[in-house]
């Protein structure tokens, strides 16, 4: 049922939610990074940074793999996976909000990686072609998705056989919450 309601509902959501954060953040102390992770991060994109986990540790990416981050948001998690991956791996961020890849960019290109690109879409219908990463990973997204089957679809159709997917996000039971929280579109959103 949750897989397809209130889609665009939710998207304005983000967007509104995203575009009213103010560029002066202050700088967040990430304990699910590690330290020596840290170190390699434009403070700005430690900042902007709204996950709820380490993927990429947890992926054990291997160096010339190809990695899709699925909302990549100010690029936290597609900056380090392209220290990990090297020049001769390549790492793409999709993100559904222009801004957070410009960001995204920004940050990128201070950390002075060149095998990172992002790019607008949606983790429903990414804008990329089959079987073209060995690795997908997400950082506190999925659970924004009104689609979340969707996503999981494109994520198998964009990994190469063998390929893998590490997510970190908060998981709930539907039968968790009243009717009138979960039908909320601003209670996804949040
Ligand atoms: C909670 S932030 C996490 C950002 C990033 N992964 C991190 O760890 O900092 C959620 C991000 O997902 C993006 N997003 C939300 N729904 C999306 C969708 N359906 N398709 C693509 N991006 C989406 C938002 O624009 C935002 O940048």
């Amino acid at each position: 049922m949750t897989d397809l309601m209130f889609k665009s509902e939710i998207q304005d959501l983000i967007r509104d939610t995203y575009r009213h954060l103010s560029d002066d953040r202050p700088a967040r102390l990430l304990q699910t990074y590690r330290d020596e992770d840290l170190a390699l991060l434009p403070g700005e994109a430690v900042a902007w940074s709204f996950g709820t986990d380490d993927p990429v540790s947890a992926a054990e990416l291997q160096p010339g793999e190809h990695v899709v981050d699925l909302g990549c948001g100010a690029g936290i998690d597609a900056i380090l996976a392209a220290h990990r991956v090297g020049p001769e791996g390549q790492v793409t961020g999709v993100d559904l909000l222009p801004e957070m890849c410009r960001r995204a960019r920004r940050h990128a290109a201070a950390a002075g990686l060149p095998n990172v690109t992002f790019v607008e879409g949606e983790i429903e219908a990414l804008p990329l072609p089959d079987a073209s990463a060995d690795v997908v990973v997400s950082n506190g997204v999925i659970s924004l998705s009104a689609r979340k089957a969707r996503v999981f679809r494109e994520a198998l159709r964009v990994l190469r056989p063998g390929g893998r997917i590490c997510v970190s996000d908060m998981t709930l039971e539907e039968e968790q919450l009243p009717q009138e929280v979960m039908l909320h579109p601003a209670a996804w959103a949040g």
